[in-house]
C-alpha cells in the first residue's frame, strides 16, 4: 500500500515536472499563423543605445518619457530586454506589457515575476509601466494607481462607504466626486505612448502586443482592451474587474468597435474567495469596501458574444489543473474569431495566486498564442490628436 502511494506520488511529481516544461516547449514549437507587423524600429530604431544601454547586450532599467496629457507630465516605464531580442529586423519581437497593482512600483513588479526569464527563452520584451500618485498633500493617499476612466462617476461606489480625497490631476480637470480613488491622467495615452516609444527604438512585432495586470492593473488591462480596440492580441487580467457599468467599455466599445475587439483573446485569473473584487461582482468588502464591480461571468459573456462563441462556458483542461489550490479553467467554445475567452479560478483571496510561478506561466502560455490580423489601432479618440 505504502509502495503504491509512493509510486503514485512519484508519478504525480514526474507529471508536474513535465507539465512545467511542456507548456514552454509547446510555445517554442508553435507555428503562429498570420503575418508579422514589424515596427518602425525594425528599420530606423537605435536599439537599446537609445536608453544608454550597450548594443547587443541585455538591458534592464527605467526609461523616462514626457506625455502631453491635459498638462505635460513626466512618466516612466521599466524594461526587461533580453540579449539579442528586439534588435534584428528579421525577427521582430513580441511585447508584453505588465501593469502593477495599486500602491506598487514597476520595478518591484518586474522582480517578483518571471516574465524576464521567459522573455529570454521565448524572445519577447517585457515592459512595466509606472502608475502615478499625485494625491494632494495632507489628503487621503491611496498610493500609485491607474485611472481606468471612471473618475467623477458617482455610480461606481456605495457613496457613504467610500472616503478618499480627490487626486490633484482630478481636481484640475473637475473630476472629483463621491467615488474618488485614483489620479486622472490619461492611461490610454500613456500606454499607447509607451508602445510607440518602444516600437520606434526596438524591432517589435506590432501584431503581438500583449497586456496583463494585477488588481488595479487588471482593471486597467480591461480598460485598455476596451478603449484601444485592435491594439492588443491578447489580455490576461489577474483578479481585476471593471467597475459597475464598464463591462463593455466606458463608451460600449465592445459593441461600437466589435470588429477590432474580436482580435483580442482574453484569459482571467481570479481567486474564488476574493472579497475585494468578488467573482460574482457587486459591492466589495474587505479592506476596500464600497466599490461596485461587474460580475466576472457577465464580462466574459460580453466578450464571448463579440467573438461569436458559445453562450455558456464549459470546463477546459490546462497544464496547471488541480494542485493545492484546485486550479480549474473554463472557456466559451466555438468562437468564430479563432480566439479564446477563458477564465481560471483557484482557492484564495484578493492578491493570491495559483501556486508557485503558475500564474506567470499560464499568462505567458496564453498571451503568446495570439496575433492580430491587422495591427493599426483604429480608435480615432481625440487623445491621439
Ligand atoms: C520633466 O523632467 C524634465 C527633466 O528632468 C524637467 O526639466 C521638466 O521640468 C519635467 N516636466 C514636468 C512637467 O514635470
Ligand atoms: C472627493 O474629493 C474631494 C476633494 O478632495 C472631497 O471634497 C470629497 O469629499 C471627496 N469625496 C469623498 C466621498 O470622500
Ligand atoms: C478622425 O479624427 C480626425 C481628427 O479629429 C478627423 O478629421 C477624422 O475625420 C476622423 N476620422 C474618422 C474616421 O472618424
Amino acid at each position: 500500500m505504502a509502495f503504491l502511494r509512493a509510486a503514485v506520488t512519484l508519478l504525480c511529481l514526474v507529471q508536474l515536472a513535465r507539465s512545467k516544461t511542456e507548456w514552454l516547449q509547446s510555445l517554442k514549437d508553435m507555428k503562429l499563423p498570420g503575418e508579422e507587423m514589424p515596427s518602425v524600429g525594425c528599420s530606423t530604431g537605435r536599439g537599446p543605445r537609445a536608453w544608454g544601454a550597450t548594443e547587443g547586450e541585455a538591458f534592464e532599467g527605467w526609461v523616462p518619457l514626457t506625455i502631453m496629457d491635459f498638462t505635460p507630465v513626466n512618466r516612466s516605464f521599466y524594461v526587461q530586454l533580453p540579449k539579442g531580442v528586439g534588435t534584428s529586423r528579421w525577427r521582430p519581437a513580441p511585447l508584453l506589457i505588465a501593469l502593477h497593482s495599486q500602491g506598487d512600483q514597476a520595478d518591484s513588479m518586474a522582480y517578483s515575476h518571471d516574465y524576464g526569464t521567459f522573455g529570454k527563452s521565448l524572445g519577447f520584451v517585457s515592459v512595466f509601466p509606472q502608475g502615478l500618485d499625485d494625491a494632494v498633500p495632507g489628503g487621503g493617499d491611496l498610493g500609485t494607481g491607474w485611472n481606468v476612466g471612471t473618475a467623477g462617476d458617482d455610480q461606481t461606489c456605495v457613496t457613504d462607504e467610500v472616503t478618499a480625497d480627490c487626486y490633484a490631476s482630478c481636481w484640475e480637470q473637475g473630476k472629483c466626486g463621491s467615488c474618488n480613488w485614483s489620479g486622472c491622467y490619461d492611461e490610454r495615452l500613456f500606454i499607447y505612448s509607451v508602445i510607440q516609444a518602444i516600437s520606434s527604438v526596438l524591432c517589435i512585432d506590432q501584431s503581438r502586443v500583449y497586456v496583463t495586470g494585477e488588481s488595479n492593473g487588471g482593471m486597467l488591462a480591461h480598460y485598455l482592451v476596451q478603449s484601444l480596440p485592435g491594439t492588443f492580441a491578447a489580455v490576461v487580467p489577474w483578479y481585476g474587474l471593471p467597475l459597475l457599468g464598464y463591462g463593455l467599455g466606458a463608451e460600449f466599445e465592445l459593441v461600437r468597435d466589435r470588429t477590432d475587439c474580436r482580435q483580442t483573446a482574453m484569459l482571467q485569473l481570479h481567486g474564488r474567495q476574493d472579497d475585494i473584487m468578488p467573482v460574482a461582482g457587486g459591492v466589495s468588502g474587505g479592506f476596500q469596501p464600497g466599490w461596485i464591480y461587474e460580475p466576472l461571468n457577465k464580462v466574459q459573456q460580453g466578450w464571448a458574444a463579440v467573438h461569436n462563441c458559445d453562450t455558456v462556458a464549459s470546463s477546459t483542461r490546462t497544464y496547471w489543473d488541480g494542485g493545492e489550490r484546485n486550479f480549474a479553467c473554463f472557456d466559451y467554445k466555438g468562437c468564430t474569431s479563432g480566439r479564446r475567452i477563458m477564465r481560471c479560478f483557484y482557492d484564495g483571496g484578493h492578491g493570491d495566486r495559483p501556486g508557485e510561478g503558475a500564474a506567470d506561466q499560464i499568462t505567458v502560455w496564453f498571451l503568446l498564442q495570439y496575433r492580430l490580423d491587422s495591427a493599426k489601432p483604429k480608435s480615432n479618440a481625440s487623445i491621439f490628436v
